[in-house]
């Protein structure tokens, strides 16, 4: 029997929750950090919140939550078990209290290597079904613009490139924009800025990256907003904790919440 099927019933909606896909050209910009943030924001405003973690290869939003999933993505892609029966509860599972679900990547039994492009229409397909039981799907994917990558973002109703101020992530930014409108030209990321020294100067770079795509793409991404550098990130992280749990009062989490309400778009 699946998790979904185990759980109090979930009513199911006419139409599927949105699915928001967080990405990035370099690593290490915060993806991961932003994505289980952001579920756990949504917990609060009491959405029902299926938080993916589509790093296929380097899953690791379970070990970031401190938590050991019984099943995961690796399972469903051995063929082993449904989608849905992967779903594993954080905090108790969708609440006020900040509670999501998960799928995770994987839950210690390894990396998900060899993922076909079959592997990932398959998810994909199972996911748009998944999403009819949520108001808000988030998809962690892995950084740059391997195959994979791209065709998981080309399937999300919403991408959200996220970046830094250093040049290196801004050029890699670029170039994920790039490659994701070659595969689907009717997306148009929007922007986030994190780790900005003061929101002025991420405000600044955004415009930078703006500016380049409008040259150079022709498409202007608009701005989800800058996320402040702030101590109690990586605190968080350290203690397993999200950071609305955690530390409710942190400058960046105010810049999360902003963001959260910014790229919202509502099922009907
Ligand atoms: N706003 C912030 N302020 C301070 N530190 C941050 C902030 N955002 C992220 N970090 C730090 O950046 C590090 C990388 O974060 P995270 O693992 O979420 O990045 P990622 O983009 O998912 O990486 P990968 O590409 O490897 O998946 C974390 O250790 C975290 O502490
Ligand atoms: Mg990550």
């Amino acid at each position: 029997m699946s998790a979904l099927a185990r759980r109090a019933p979930t009513p199911q909606r006419v139409n599927p929750a949105p699915i928001v896909a967080v990405a990035s050209g370099k690593g290490g910009v915060g993806k991961t950090w932003f994505s289980t943030t952001l579920a756990c924001t949504y917990g609060r405003q009491n959405r029902r919140t299926l938080l993916v973690d589509g790093d296929l290869g380097l899953a690791n939003v379970d070990v970031q939550l401190g938590i050991r999933p019984k099943s995961d993505l690796a399972a469903v892609v051995n063929g082993w078990i449904d989608l849905e029966a992967a779903v594993t509860p954080v905090l108790g599972g969708p609440s006020k209290t900040g509670g999501f679900d998960l799928l995770p990547g994987h839950s210690g039994s390894g990396r998900l290597a060899n993922v076909t492009m079959e592997d990932v229409a398959g998810i994909v397909a199972g996911l748009a079904t998944l999403a009819f039981h949520y108001d808000r799907v988030i998809l962690d994917l892995a950084a740059g613009v391997d195959a994979q990558t791209i065709r998981l973002a080309g399937a999300a109703d919403k991408v959200v490139v996220v970046t830094t101020e250093e040049p290196t992530a801004l050029t890699d930014a670029y170039a994920f924009i790039k490659v994701l409108r070659l595969h689907n030209p009717l997306l148009t990321p929007s922007i986030v800025v994190n780790m900005a020294d003061k929101r002025l100067t991420g405000r600044k770079i955004y415009d930078q990256l703006a500016k380049a795509c409008e040259a150079y793409l022709g498409v202007r991404p608009p701005l989800a907003g800058v996320i402040v550098r702030d101590t109690a990130v990586p605190e968080c992280i350290r203690a397993q904790t999200p950071l609305p749990i955690r530390s409710p009062g942190a400058p960046a989490l105010d810049d999360v919440i902003r963001i959260a309400d910014q790229i919202a778009i509502d099922p009907a």
